[in-house]
Protein backbone atom coordinates (compact mmCIF):
# COMPACT_ATOMS: atom_id res chain seq x y z
CA UNK A 1 0.00 0.00 0.00
CA UNK A 2 1.22 3.32 -0.61
CA UNK A 3 0.52 6.94 0.79
CA UNK A 4 -2.01 7.33 -1.25
CA UNK A 5 -3.95 4.55 -0.29
CA UNK A 6 -6.45 3.36 2.32
CA UNK A 7 -7.53 -0.24 3.66
CA UNK A 8 -10.29 -0.88 1.04
CA UNK A 9 -12.38 -4.40 0.68
CA UNK A 10 -11.03 -6.87 3.11
CA UNK A 11 -10.96 -9.41 0.61
CA UNK A 12 -9.24 -8.87 -3.39
CA UNK A 13 -9.86 -12.04 -4.84
CA UNK A 14 -9.21 -10.51 -8.45
CA UNK A 15 -6.17 -8.74 -6.90
CA UNK A 16 -3.18 -10.43 -9.17
CA UNK A 17 -4.72 -9.11 -12.35
CA UNK A 18 -5.32 -12.04 -13.54
CA UNK A 19 -8.73 -14.20 -14.49
CA UNK A 20 -8.23 -18.23 -14.49
CA UNK A 21 -11.25 -20.67 -14.05
CA UNK A 22 -9.45 -22.60 -11.46
CA UNK A 23 -10.72 -23.64 -8.21
CA UNK A 24 -8.63 -21.72 -6.05
CA UNK A 25 -8.42 -23.63 -2.91
CA UNK A 26 -6.56 -23.21 -0.18
CA UNK A 27 -5.57 -24.87 3.34
CA UNK A 28 -7.96 -23.12 6.02
CA UNK A 29 -7.23 -22.79 9.40
CA UNK A 30 -9.80 -24.63 11.44
CA UNK A 31 -9.74 -21.41 13.83
CA UNK A 32 -10.81 -18.85 11.07
CA UNK A 33 -13.03 -20.91 9.99
CA UNK A 34 -16.38 -18.52 10.81
CA UNK A 35 -16.08 -15.04 10.30
CA UNK A 36 -17.40 -12.36 12.50
CA UNK A 37 -17.64 -8.49 11.57
CA UNK A 38 -19.16 -5.26 11.86
CA UNK A 39 -22.25 -6.52 9.93
CA UNK A 40 -23.05 -9.34 11.95
CA UNK A 41 -26.50 -7.95 13.89
CA UNK A 42 -27.87 -6.89 10.67
CA UNK A 43 -27.26 -9.44 8.36
CA UNK A 44 -28.92 -12.05 11.68
CA UNK A 45 -31.79 -9.63 11.46
CA UNK A 46 -32.13 -9.63 7.54
CA UNK A 47 -31.49 -13.86 8.15
CA UNK A 48 -34.92 -13.80 10.47
CA UNK A 49 -36.83 -11.36 8.31
CA UNK A 50 -36.12 -13.93 5.29
CA UNK A 51 -37.17 -16.80 6.83
CA UNK A 52 -40.12 -15.57 8.73
CA UNK A 53 -41.07 -13.86 5.16
CA UNK A 54 -40.53 -17.34 3.05
CA UNK A 55 -38.79 -20.31 4.94
CA UNK A 56 -38.97 -22.57 2.28
CA UNK A 57 -36.61 -20.08 -0.15
CA UNK A 58 -34.16 -20.13 1.98
CA UNK A 59 -34.23 -23.10 4.14
CA UNK A 60 -34.50 -26.70 2.72
CA UNK A 61 -33.60 -30.31 3.40
CA UNK A 62 -34.00 -33.62 2.29
CA UNK A 63 -35.22 -36.27 4.34
CA UNK A 64 -32.24 -38.49 5.56
CA UNK A 65 -29.99 -35.39 6.29
CA UNK A 66 -31.13 -34.47 9.94
CA UNK A 67 -28.32 -36.39 11.99
CA UNK A 68 -25.89 -34.97 9.08
CA UNK A 69 -27.38 -31.00 10.22
CA UNK A 70 -27.49 -32.12 13.62
CA UNK A 71 -23.74 -32.75 13.47
CA UNK A 72 -22.61 -29.04 11.50
CA UNK A 73 -25.00 -27.52 14.33
CA UNK A 74 -22.72 -29.38 17.25
CA UNK A 75 -19.46 -28.46 15.35
CA UNK A 76 -20.51 -25.16 15.47
CA UNK A 77 -21.94 -24.64 18.90
CA UNK A 78 -18.07 -25.75 19.82
CA UNK A 79 -16.11 -23.77 17.21
CA UNK A 80 -18.46 -20.59 18.96
CA UNK A 81 -17.54 -21.80 22.15
CA UNK A 82 -13.90 -22.10 21.47
CA UNK A 83 -13.16 -19.19 19.32
CA UNK A 84 -15.84 -16.84 19.83
CA UNK A 85 -17.47 -17.12 23.26
CA UNK A 86 -19.24 -13.60 23.39
CA UNK A 87 -21.69 -14.50 20.78
CA UNK A 88 -23.91 -16.87 21.85
CA UNK A 89 -25.03 -18.24 25.16
CA UNK A 90 -26.01 -21.87 25.69
CA UNK A 91 -28.48 -23.09 28.77
CA UNK A 92 -31.01 -25.88 29.09
CA UNK A 93 -31.15 -26.56 25.53
CA UNK A 94 -31.42 -22.99 25.09
CA UNK A 95 -29.26 -20.73 22.77
CA UNK A 96 -29.20 -16.51 22.73
CA UNK A 97 -27.62 -14.76 20.29
CA UNK A 98 -26.43 -11.86 22.34
CA UNK A 99 -26.41 -8.79 19.87
CA UNK A 100 -29.85 -9.15 19.23
CA UNK A 101 -31.51 -11.03 22.25
CA UNK A 102 -33.35 -13.86 20.04
CA UNK A 103 -33.30 -17.12 21.88
CA UNK A 104 -34.10 -20.51 20.29
CA UNK A 105 -34.85 -23.90 21.99
CA UNK A 106 -32.43 -26.70 20.21
CA UNK A 107 -35.51 -29.29 20.95
CA UNK A 108 -38.01 -27.10 17.85
CA UNK A 109 -34.72 -27.36 15.68
CA UNK A 110 -34.41 -30.98 16.03
CA UNK A 111 -34.82 -32.51 12.84
CA UNK A 112 -34.01 -28.82 11.08
CA UNK A 113 -30.78 -28.04 12.67
CA UNK A 114 -28.99 -26.45 10.03
CA UNK A 115 -31.83 -23.95 10.24
CA UNK A 116 -30.50 -23.17 13.34
CA UNK A 117 -26.96 -23.08 12.62
CA UNK A 118 -27.41 -20.66 9.67
CA UNK A 119 -29.17 -17.82 12.46
CA UNK A 120 -26.31 -18.30 14.64
CA UNK A 121 -23.61 -16.76 12.35
CA UNK A 122 -23.56 -14.64 9.06
CA UNK A 123 -22.46 -17.71 6.87
CA UNK A 124 -24.81 -19.68 4.81
CA UNK A 125 -24.43 -23.37 5.00
CA UNK A 126 -24.86 -26.26 2.19
CA UNK A 127 -24.30 -29.93 3.04
CA UNK A 128 -23.39 -32.19 0.23
CA UNK A 129 -24.02 -35.63 0.37
CA UNK A 130 -22.38 -38.48 -1.78
CA UNK A 131 -24.58 -39.67 -5.20
CA UNK A 132 -24.08 -41.59 -8.28
CA UNK A 133 -23.14 -38.34 -10.04
CA UNK A 134 -21.15 -37.00 -7.57
CA UNK A 135 -21.91 -34.79 -4.87
CA UNK A 136 -25.60 -33.58 -3.99
CA UNK A 137 -26.78 -30.40 -2.23
CA UNK A 138 -29.13 -32.15 0.83
CA UNK A 139 -29.36 -29.48 3.24
CA UNK A 140 -29.39 -25.82 3.18
CA UNK A 141 -29.47 -22.61 5.38
CA UNK A 142 -29.28 -20.36 1.91
CA UNK A 143 -30.62 -16.33 3.23
CA UNK A 144 -27.75 -14.98 1.29
CA UNK A 145 -27.78 -16.28 -2.87
CA UNK A 146 -26.14 -14.42 -4.97
CA UNK A 147 -28.51 -15.38 -7.75
CA UNK A 148 -29.50 -18.04 -7.91
CA UNK A 149 -32.96 -20.41 -6.85
CA UNK A 150 -32.25 -22.90 -3.59
CA UNK A 151 -35.67 -25.06 -4.80
CA UNK A 152 -33.86 -25.45 -8.86
CA UNK A 153 -30.57 -26.71 -6.83
CA UNK A 154 -31.64 -29.21 -3.69
CA UNK A 155 -31.18 -32.75 -4.69
CA UNK A 156 -28.73 -31.97 -7.53
CA UNK A 157 -24.89 -33.18 -7.94
CA UNK A 158 -22.05 -30.53 -8.47
CA UNK A 159 -22.47 -30.82 -12.49
CA UNK A 160 -25.69 -30.35 -12.56
CA UNK A 161 -25.66 -27.58 -9.62
CA UNK A 162 -23.12 -25.58 -12.12
CA UNK A 163 -25.14 -26.16 -15.20
CA UNK A 164 -25.10 -22.32 -16.38
CA UNK A 165 -21.83 -21.72 -15.04
CA UNK A 166 -19.78 -20.37 -18.14
CA UNK A 167 -16.66 -22.80 -18.39
CA UNK A 168 -17.19 -25.37 -14.81
CA UNK A 169 -18.01 -28.68 -16.84
CA UNK A 170 -14.93 -28.26 -19.07
CA UNK A 171 -12.42 -26.54 -16.98
CA UNK A 172 -13.97 -28.05 -12.79
CA UNK A 173 -16.40 -30.72 -13.40
CA UNK A 174 -14.23 -33.30 -13.06
CA UNK A 175 -11.16 -31.89 -10.54
CA UNK A 176 -14.12 -30.59 -8.12
CA UNK A 177 -15.49 -33.80 -8.51
CA UNK A 178 -12.47 -36.02 -7.28
CA UNK A 179 -11.46 -33.11 -4.82
CA UNK A 180 -14.47 -33.78 -3.16
CA UNK A 181 -13.63 -37.28 -2.35
CA UNK A 182 -10.17 -36.94 -1.48
CA UNK A 183 -11.28 -34.46 0.77
CA UNK A 184 -10.29 -35.09 4.58
CA UNK A 185 -12.58 -34.09 8.00
CA UNK A 186 -8.87 -32.35 9.42
CA UNK A 187 -7.70 -30.48 6.22
CA UNK A 188 -10.53 -28.06 5.85
CA UNK A 189 -9.98 -25.58 2.92
CA UNK A 190 -11.26 -22.30 1.86
CA UNK A 191 -11.85 -20.51 -1.52
CA UNK A 192 -12.84 -16.87 -3.00
CA UNK A 193 -15.28 -15.69 -5.34
CA UNK A 194 -15.89 -12.65 -6.95
CA UNK A 195 -18.63 -10.99 -8.86
CA UNK A 196 -19.92 -7.25 -10.17
CA UNK A 197 -23.70 -6.11 -9.26
CA UNK A 198 -25.62 -3.31 -9.75
CA UNK A 199 -27.83 -4.19 -6.70
CA UNK A 200 -26.06 -4.54 -3.08
CA UNK A 201 -29.09 -6.82 -1.56
CA UNK A 202 -27.81 -9.79 0.00
CA UNK A 203 -30.53 -12.31 -1.30
CA UNK A 204 -31.03 -12.29 -4.83
CA UNK A 205 -32.26 -15.56 -6.56
CA UNK A 206 -32.58 -13.70 -10.29
CA UNK A 207 -30.22 -11.72 -12.05
CA UNK A 208 -27.61 -13.86 -14.17
CA UNK A 209 -27.29 -13.40 -17.91
CA UNK A 210 -28.61 -9.91 -17.67
CA UNK A 211 -28.43 -8.10 -21.22
CA UNK A 212 -29.76 -4.37 -19.58
CA UNK A 213 -28.94 -2.85 -16.43
CA UNK A 214 -31.40 -1.40 -14.23
CA UNK A 215 -30.13 2.15 -14.13
CA UNK A 216 -28.14 3.50 -16.42
CA UNK A 217 -24.52 3.31 -15.33
CA UNK A 218 -22.12 5.89 -16.59
CA UNK A 219 -18.15 6.14 -15.66
CA UNK A 220 -19.37 8.93 -13.20
CA UNK A 221 -21.99 7.14 -11.44
CA UNK A 222 -20.24 3.72 -11.96
CA UNK A 223 -18.07 3.98 -8.05
CA UNK A 224 -22.06 4.46 -6.21
CA UNK A 225 -23.86 2.60 -8.19
CA UNK A 226 -22.10 -0.85 -8.54
CA UNK A 227 -21.01 -3.37 -5.77
CA UNK A 228 -18.27 -5.84 -5.28
CA UNK A 229 -19.97 -8.85 -3.87
CA UNK A 230 -17.12 -11.58 -2.31
CA UNK A 231 -17.72 -14.98 -1.43
CA UNK A 232 -15.64 -16.59 0.84
CA UNK A 233 -16.12 -20.30 0.93
CA UNK A 234 -14.94 -23.21 3.02
CA UNK A 235 -15.23 -27.08 2.70
CA UNK A 236 -14.68 -29.53 5.49
CA UNK A 237 -16.01 -33.29 5.42
CA UNK A 238 -18.11 -33.92 8.56
CA UNK A 239 -16.40 -36.77 10.45
CA UNK A 240 -19.25 -38.94 11.87
CA UNK A 241 -21.83 -38.82 8.98
CA UNK A 242 -19.15 -38.45 6.04
CA UNK A 243 -20.63 -35.41 4.30
CA UNK A 244 -19.28 -32.10 3.34
CA UNK A 245 -19.95 -29.07 4.42
CA UNK A 246 -19.67 -26.24 2.49
CA UNK A 247 -20.12 -22.46 3.64
CA UNK A 248 -20.49 -19.35 1.97
CA UNK A 249 -19.84 -15.95 3.54
CA UNK A 250 -20.98 -13.08 1.84
CA UNK A 251 -18.74 -9.35 1.58
CA UNK A 252 -20.74 -6.50 -0.45
CA UNK A 253 -19.07 -3.36 -1.04
CA UNK A 254 -19.75 -0.71 -2.78
CA UNK A 255 -17.04 0.39 -6.27
CA UNK A 256 -16.06 3.30 -4.33
CA UNK A 257 -14.18 1.69 -1.92
CA UNK A 258 -11.41 1.08 -4.51
CA UNK A 259 -11.52 4.76 -4.58
CA UNK A 260 -8.32 4.64 -2.76
CA UNK A 261 -6.86 1.76 -3.61
CA UNK A 262 -5.62 2.21 -7.32
CA UNK A 263 -3.29 -0.96 -6.96
CA UNK A 264 -6.67 -3.12 -6.48
CA UNK A 265 -8.63 -0.79 -9.28
CA UNK A 266 -6.09 -1.74 -11.81
CA UNK A 267 -6.04 -5.05 -11.17
CA UNK A 268 -9.62 -5.35 -11.23
CA UNK A 269 -9.97 -3.75 -14.65
CA UNK A 270 -7.00 -6.09 -15.69
CA UNK A 271 -9.23 -9.54 -14.60
CA UNK A 272 -12.03 -8.01 -16.21
CA UNK A 273 -10.01 -7.62 -19.55
CA UNK A 274 -8.96 -11.32 -19.69
CA UNK A 275 -12.30 -12.11 -18.43
CA UNK A 276 -13.84 -14.69 -21.60
CA UNK A 277 -16.68 -13.76 -22.80
CA UNK A 278 -19.34 -16.32 -22.00
CA UNK A 279 -18.28 -15.52 -18.21
CA UNK A 280 -18.86 -12.19 -18.85
CA UNK A 281 -22.74 -12.78 -19.89
CA UNK A 282 -23.24 -15.03 -17.44
CA UNK A 283 -21.86 -12.51 -14.43
CA UNK A 284 -24.45 -9.92 -16.17
CA UNK A 285 -21.17 -7.61 -17.01
CA UNK A 286 -22.05 -6.31 -20.66
CA UNK A 287 -24.78 -3.50 -19.62
CA UNK A 288 -22.00 -2.05 -17.77
CA UNK A 289 -18.58 -3.11 -18.62
CA UNK A 290 -17.46 -0.20 -20.63
CA UNK A 291 -18.34 2.24 -18.17
CA UNK A 292 -16.82 0.05 -14.95
CA UNK A 293 -13.48 -0.28 -17.50
CA UNK A 294 -13.22 3.79 -17.21
CA UNK A 295 -14.49 4.44 -13.95
CA UNK A 296 -11.82 2.07 -13.02
CA UNK A 297 -9.26 3.35 -14.91
CA UNK A 298 -9.75 6.72 -13.43
CA UNK A 299 -9.45 5.45 -9.99
CA UNK A 300 -6.00 3.35 -10.76
CA UNK A 301 -4.64 6.62 -12.49
CA UNK A 302 -4.90 8.34 -8.94
CA UNK A 303 -1.75 6.35 -7.84
CA UNK A 304 0.44 9.15 -9.60
C1 LIG B 1 -14.34 -26.51 -5.02
C2 LIG B 1 -15.63 -26.29 -5.03
C3 LIG B 1 -16.34 -25.33 -5.92
C4 LIG B 1 -15.90 -24.60 -7.00
C5 LIG B 1 -14.51 -24.58 -7.60
C6 LIG B 1 -17.03 -23.84 -7.49
C7 LIG B 1 -17.00 -22.96 -8.54
C8 LIG B 1 -18.01 -22.11 -8.92
C9 LIG B 1 -17.89 -21.02 -9.86
C10 LIG B 1 -16.62 -20.66 -10.63
C11 LIG B 1 -19.08 -20.43 -9.94
C12 LIG B 1 -19.42 -19.20 -10.78
C13 LIG B 1 -19.52 -18.03 -9.84
C14 LIG B 1 -19.32 -16.66 -10.44
O1 LIG B 1 -18.20 -16.41 -10.88
O2 LIG B 1 -20.23 -15.82 -10.43
C15 LIG B 1 -19.98 -21.13 -9.06
C16 LIG B 1 -21.31 -20.84 -8.90
C17 LIG B 1 -22.15 -21.57 -8.12
N1 LIG B 1 -21.77 -22.56 -7.21
FE1 LIG B 1 -19.98 -23.36 -6.98
N2 LIG B 1 -18.13 -24.12 -6.73
C18 LIG B 1 -17.75 -25.02 -5.76
C19 LIG B 1 -18.55 -25.56 -4.78
C20 LIG B 1 -19.89 -25.41 -4.72
C21 LIG B 1 -20.75 -26.12 -3.83
C22 LIG B 1 -20.34 -27.17 -2.80
C23 LIG B 1 -22.01 -25.70 -4.07
C24 LIG B 1 -23.21 -26.23 -3.35
C25 LIG B 1 -24.35 -25.66 -3.25
C26 LIG B 1 -21.94 -24.70 -5.12
C27 LIG B 1 -23.00 -24.00 -5.66
C28 LIG B 1 -22.91 -23.03 -6.63
C29 LIG B 1 -24.06 -22.34 -7.16
C30 LIG B 1 -25.51 -22.58 -6.79
C31 LIG B 1 -23.60 -21.43 -8.09
C32 LIG B 1 -24.44 -20.52 -8.99
C33 LIG B 1 -24.85 -21.38 -10.16
C34 LIG B 1 -25.84 -20.70 -11.09
O3 LIG B 1 -25.69 -19.51 -11.35
O4 LIG B 1 -26.70 -21.44 -11.60
N3 LIG B 1 -20.64 -24.55 -5.49
N4 LIG B 1 -19.30 -22.14 -8.44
Amino acid sequence: MTATETAGPRYAPYANGKFALTMGLVALDPKDWIDVDGNRTLELQEKERLLAADRKAVFDDLHGSEEAQREVLVLLLEHLEEHHPDLIGFEDGIITVYETGKSYRMADFADHALDLAGRLVQEDFCLMRPGEEGYVLIAASLCFPARWVLAEKLGQPMMRIHERVSGYAEKLGRPVDRFFEHLRSDKPVQRLNWSIMDDPALFQTGGKFRTEAEDAITPENAGGKLWLRIERQTLRRLETSGDILFTIRTFVDPMSSLEGRPDLAAALRSSLGEMPEGMQRYKSLPPFRDALLCYLERVAAKAA
